[in-house]
């Protein structure tokens, strides 16, 4: 049984509502340039928008990736599990400046260890930028299994006209120079496989996306609201491979506590539902795509591990729908109904053209009376 809270936060979320409906362009990149940097546990890496893309060719749309949600890095997504695979944390109070440098691995996002990378600073991606800092430079280097980023107020402390050295030179050197620097711990040499000086030299491309990506930035920069939530609430259901369902915003929410905060989360990134954020790799455990052409209306059902993102295997669960969390919506359709019941590890969602097919008003009998639907 499922509790029932269709209406209860509707009147609730109106002020809210207001605020971030006008927040929301409809125009707009799925996730934003503003990273942060605040600690070991908290941190952001710029990265190609898209699964898979070469590091060098994103200079102009690499977008912010942060290990966990971080209010100063708002519309960020969140870095993909297993892509990070070492970090360590830098911090020099006299001078202001934090970094981490570390292994990653690339094939957690699809990139080709054969790419070697390159450098983001706050010239390109144009837009780019880290909270309350003035400059950053980040380097990332496939091919080497390397990553490397600081964020500086005193852009001296930043160098980011030596790209084509790589990490090491870059920021790992000059690190170890500064024995003023809290080192909490740098082992970048001994924890990759450096090949020589020459060999990971990286592509130099300071420059040359910045007059490219000046129209974009116009319109994107007007684009990016100052106080906003993190992850969107306009879904999208597309097929088995490309869809979205509303989660907590938080890792380990309850399921009918979030009804009024309740946030997109997709597969993976889908133009028609910018902003959400990622679905924590093993939630979904299995999924079931029916799809009526006839009423039009498509619908997704099946299996979840409510521990992959934290949510507790006693919560009852609860049904979302286009009436609360206020706001929520699902790209070209007028209404949906999503049930999420992590204490029998099932979920159902339909999207509907026609509101008669997303029934709304039975959130009780849970899934399988309200959808049917494989729950195998
Ligand atoms: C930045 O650092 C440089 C070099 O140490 C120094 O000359 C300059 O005054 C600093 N700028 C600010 C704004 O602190
Ligand atoms: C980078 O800039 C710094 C400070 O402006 C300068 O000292 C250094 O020689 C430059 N390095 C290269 C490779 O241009
Ligand atoms: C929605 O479906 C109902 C029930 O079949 C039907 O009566 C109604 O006309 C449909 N509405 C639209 C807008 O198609
Ligand atoms: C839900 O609404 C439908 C259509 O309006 C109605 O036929 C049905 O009896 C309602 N169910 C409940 C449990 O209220």
């Amino acid at each position: 049984m499922v509790r029932s809270f269709i209406y209860t936060a509707a009147l609730a979320a109106t002020a809210l509502f207001i605020s971030t409906s006008q927040a929301v362009p409809v125009h707009r990149r799925g996730y934003g340039q503003t990273a942060a940097l605040i600690s070991e546990d908290q941190f952001c890496i710029f990265l190609p928008p898209e699964r898979g893309g070469n590091i060098a060719d994103n200079e102009d749309r690499a977008v912010a990736f942060c290990n966990v949600p971080i209010e100063s890095a708002p519309n960020a997504g969140t870095i993909p599990r297993g892509l990070i695979k070492s970090l360590h944390f830098v911090k020099n109070n006299n001078e202001g400046w934090v970094q981490i440098t570390g292994r990653l691995d690339p094939s957690a996002y699809g990139i080709s260890s054969d790419d070697q990378g390159g450098q983001y600073d706050m010239r390109a991606p144009v837009g780019a930028r880290y909270s309350g800092y003035n400059a950053f430079v980040q380097i990332t280097e496939p091919d080497s299994g390397i990553y490397c980023l600081r964020v500086c107020k005193n852009k001296s402390d930043c160098p980011v006209n030596k790209s084509e050295y790589g990490c090491e030179a870059v920021i790992g050197l000059r690190s170890n120079d500064q024995q003023d620097s809290t080192t909490v711990s740098f082992t970048l040499h001994k924890a990759t496989n450096l090949k020589s000086l020459k060999a990971i030299m990286v592509k130099s491309f300071i420059y040359t996306a910045a007059l490219a990506a000046t129209a974009l930035f116009i319109s994107t920069s007007q684009a990016v609201p100052v106080h906003r939530r993190d992850y969107g609430q306009t879904a999208a259901l597309i097929s088995a491979d490309q869809y979205c369902i509303f989660l907590p915003p938080d890792r380990g929410g309850n399921i009918a506590d979030n009804e009024d905060r309740a946030v997109a989360f997709c597969n993976v990134p889908i133009e028609s539902a910018p902003k959400a954020g990622i679905i924590p790799k093993g939630l979904i455990q299995s999924l079931h795509f029916v799809e009526n052409t006839e009423r039009e209306w498509v619908q997704i059902t099946g299996r979840l591990d409510p521990s992959a993102y934290g949510l507790s295997s006693d919560d009852e669960g609860g049904q979302y729908d286009m009436r609360a969390p206020v706001g929520a919506k699902y790209s070209g359709y007028n209404a949906f109904v999503q049930i999420t019941e992590p204490d029998s590890g099932i979920y159902c969602l339909r999207v509907c053209k026609n509101k008669s097919d997303c029934p709304v008003n039975k959130s009780e009998d849970g899934c399988e009376a309200v959808l049917g639907g494989d729950y195998s």
